[in-house]
């Protein structure tokens, strides 16, 4: 890998920013366990809405499914922002697929290419992962109604084939193996926090446009697809999206399902797309 020039800073990243409601909010870490975790403590704790924490490293990087998300220094982004959207949970089924279009508009606006979207929640850029989304809500206990959601998103950005571990370096690529050049993390950072906070404020009145921009980033779409639940495999077709991003497949025998991401992933007949 070659020497980083450009490490990541919080003043860097307000000052590729300029004025923006998130800006005094931001915070850098060398090191944590999980932007995702700490994220979570801090709206416990009563953080507002916009409070944004983004890692160099992370020791305990999640993914979806309760899988691990490899987070090594100096190559990545790691980042998570915490909203506080005032409506019921049912509300908010699109949020990890809005998500997923804002990141797609960061990246095609900082690094200069638009990734796809693995359903539901991979970035890819031909057949392998750019990065990973995984968002997490925790609702009121009286109201019912949603207290925060996190948003988490770690984005490779450095990396060569062979920086990857040997467990996913056939399924994963950086935005340098894409353009041949460094990205500016910090201009990366920049732009997902501004796409963020674009999202979030059309969060719940502009959900279906959200969806068609989905369905048009999808790569998922068309293809022939395994899905995987639990120990149980099933083989069929991708046929459409639903409004609130359930996947709608038609299996091998012939039935129409409607798969939810919490219980399932999926893989293509031949590998990881
Ligand atoms: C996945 O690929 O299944 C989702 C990966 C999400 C990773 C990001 S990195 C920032 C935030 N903190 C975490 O622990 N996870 C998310």
């Amino acid at each position: 890998m070659s020497k980083n020039i450009n490490p990541l800073s919080k003043e860097l990243i307000q000052a590729r920013l300029g004025e923006h409601p998130w800006s005094e909010s931001i915070h850098v870490f060398v090191q944590v366990s999980s932007t995702n975790t700490l994220a979570k403590e801090l709206a416990a704790q009563g953080a507002p809405s916009g409070t944004v924490l983004i890692a160099d490293r992370q020791t305990s990087g999640r993914g979806r499914l309760g899988r691990t998300f490899l987070s090594p220094g100096d190559v990545g982004v790691y980042l998570s922002a915490l909203i506080r959207p005032e409506c019921a949970p049912a509300e908010l089924m699109h949020l990890t697929c809005a998500v997923a279009v804002a990141m797609c508009d960061a990246v095609e606006a900082a690094i200069g290419f638009r990734p796809g979207i693995k359903w539901t929640n991979d970035l890819v850029v031909g057949s392998k992962k750019l990065g990973g989304i995984l968002t997490e809500l925790s609702l009121n206990s009286k109201s019912g109604l949603v207290d925060y959601a996190i948003l988490g998103i770690g984005i490779n950005c450095r990396q060569e084939a062979q920086d990857f571990d040997e467990s996913i370096r056939n399924m994963a690529c950086s935005a340098r193996m894409v353009t041949g050049k460094d990205a500016d993390r910090n201009q990366l950072a920049a732009e997902m926090i501004r796409a963020l906070h674009r999202m979030e404020e059309t969060l719940l009145t502009g959900r279906d446009e959200m969806m068609a921009r989905y369905r048009a980033d999808c790569i998922t779409l068309g293809k022939e697809i395994s899905i995987l639940r639990g120990e149980d495999v099933f083989h069929g077709s991708a046929l459409n999206i639903d409004a609130e991003g359930a996947l709608i497949v038609r299996l091998d025998t012939g039935e129409i399902q409607t798969v939810n991401s919490g219980e399932v992933s999926i893989r293509g007949l031949y590998g990881y797309i």
